[in-house]
């Protein structure tokens, strides 16, 4: 019996274990709660609706999303040349962007259509990397402070930027003029009052949360822009400056939108769109992308830009709008904020929380 346990743990040791998240819940219990719903665990394409239907109106054959949507899966390069397909029963893909795998980035590399993740592990008891200072010992696996922790460089892996196929640029965090590197973490990881760890030997009073909130966080939205009315001889201007450290749309298929209206005795008399928001192009912020023919498609098959709406980090636009106003008119703007363009998440039978049109902020003047 003794040699049989033996040899399991010499097997394991030189295979290389993955170690999921839910082993981490046993001594990382707040982390975990907050990694579990967070769209890192959700990211595969066996938990995010959004990502699946997407896929499989686009790249029926190959699966090369999941570099950065599975990134530890084992068989990543026949995922991608399509040899073999995502497996629903695979623990290793169903974890998505897992704590294991962020914690073992130790550097990443600019390339031209993505950026490339250095990953540590070679098998045995694992290194983890952040920055806690003068780390507890722990018997499931050492740990290691990396300076990419702190400066946000570990998120670029996959969030910098990317390239389909036929070389058009998708999504794009880097290309303003932020240097070295903008604050993700501050931004996405706020310090809680609590423990990393449950039995707290070290006495910490806080540690970063684990939640990465961001478009599906009504907190968050309410955080994404500055608006600003000013009353002019013709009419109003509607100031909106994106106060984040990254383009107001990362992700093309996202829909935000400034909505103004104005009020008089109590009636909206106008509004700046009817049915949709695009009607109102200067105010509606997405991408579309087109074919060779010039119709509208999915990203993974775009030829070229259709449309694009966007704002730089800390850039802001200035809408002039002409209309009679009286005294005592009320204008107001207000944020709002899609998951996915409507008509887009019909088409791919998306519901739920992605039909959701999550509030921003709001201002109002009196004229
Ligand atoms: C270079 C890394 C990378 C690759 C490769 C990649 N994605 Fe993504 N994807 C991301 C990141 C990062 C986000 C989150 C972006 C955001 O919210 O702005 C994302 C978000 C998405 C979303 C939105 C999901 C949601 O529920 O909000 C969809 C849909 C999506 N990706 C589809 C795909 C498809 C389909 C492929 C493969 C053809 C793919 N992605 C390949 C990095 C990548
Ligand atoms: C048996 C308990 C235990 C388990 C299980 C465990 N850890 Fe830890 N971990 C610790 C302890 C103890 C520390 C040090 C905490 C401190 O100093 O306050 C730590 C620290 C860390 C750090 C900080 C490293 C640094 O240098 O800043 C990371 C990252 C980490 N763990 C990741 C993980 C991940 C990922 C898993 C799951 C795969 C995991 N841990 C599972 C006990 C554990
Ligand atoms: C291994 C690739 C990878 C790394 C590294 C990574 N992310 Fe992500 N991240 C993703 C993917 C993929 C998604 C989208 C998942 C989905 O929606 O299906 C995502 C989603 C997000 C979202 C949520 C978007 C939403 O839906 O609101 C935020 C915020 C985010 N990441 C921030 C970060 C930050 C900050 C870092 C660095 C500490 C980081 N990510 C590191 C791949 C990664
Ligand atoms: C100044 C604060 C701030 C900084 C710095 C910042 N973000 Fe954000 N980010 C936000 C806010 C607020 C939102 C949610 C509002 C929104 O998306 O409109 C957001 C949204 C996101 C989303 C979802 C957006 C979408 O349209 O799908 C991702 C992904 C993301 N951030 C990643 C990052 C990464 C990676 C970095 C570092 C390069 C970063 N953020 C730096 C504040 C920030
Ligand atoms: C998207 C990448 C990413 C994922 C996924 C992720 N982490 Fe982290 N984690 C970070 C970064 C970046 C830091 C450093 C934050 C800081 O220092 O402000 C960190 C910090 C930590 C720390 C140190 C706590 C502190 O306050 O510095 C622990 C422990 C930890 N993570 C454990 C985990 C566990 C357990 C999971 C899964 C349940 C997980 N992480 C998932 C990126 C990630």
């Amino acid at each position: 019996m003794k040699i049989f346990i033996f040899c399991f743990l010499v097997f394991k040791s030189l295979t290389g274990n993955y170690l999921d998240s839910k082993s981490c819940a046993e001594c990382h219990d707040n982390i975990y709660e907050e990694h579990k719903g967070s769209m890192h665990h959700l990211s595969s394409i066996h938990k995010d609706p959004f990502h699946r239907a997407v896929k499989e109106k686009t790249t029926l054959e190959k699966y090369d999303c999941a570099f950065c949507h599975s990134p530890v899966a084992s068989n990543l390069l026949a995922l991608k040349n399509g040899e073999e397909k995502p497996n629903y029963k695979s623990t290793e893909e169903n974890d998505g962007v897992s704590c294991f795998y962020c914690h073992q980035i130790t550097k990443v590399m600019e390339a031209k259509h993505q950026n490339i993740n250095f990953y540590n592990y070679s098998g045995g008891k694992p290194t983890f990397f952040a920055n806690i200072k003068d780390p507890d010992m722990s018997d499931k696996h050492d740990s290691q402070s990396n300076e990419i922790y702190q400066n946000s460089r570990v998120c670029m892996g996959c969030h910098s930027h990317k390239y389909n196929s036929f070389g058009v640029e998708i999504c794009n965090t880097k290309s303003e003029p932020i240097e070295p590197q903008s604050d993700c973490v501050g931004c996405h990881m706020p310090k809680t009052n609590g423990s990393p760890v449950k039995v707290d030997k070290k006495g910490r009073s806080n540690y970063a949360t684990h939640d990465f909130l961001g478009i599906r966080s009504n907190e968050m939205i309410k955080k994404a822009v500055e608006l600003k009315l000013i009353k002019t001889k013709k009419g109003f201007d509607l100031t909106i400056k994106n106060k984040m450290g990254h383009p107001l749309i990362l992700q093309p298929m996202r829909l935000k939108y400034g909505q103004t209206t104005i009020e008089r005795d109590g009636n909206i008399i106008w509004k700046n769109f009817k049915a949709s928001p695009l009607e109102d192009k200067e105010a509606t912020f997405t991408v579309t992308y087109k074919n060779d023919a010039g119709v509208e498609v999915l990203p993974p098959q775009a030829k070229g830009v259709l449309f694009k709406n966007n704002l730089g980090a800390n850039q802001s636009k200035t809408i002039h709008y002409e209309f009679p106003l009286q005294k005592g008119d009320k204008i107001i703007t207000q944020w709002y904020s899609l998951i996915v363009r409507p008509e887009l998440a019909k088409e791919l039978r998306l519901e739920g929380e992605f039909l959701k049109i999550y509030e921003g902020i709001k201002t109002q003047i009196i004229y």
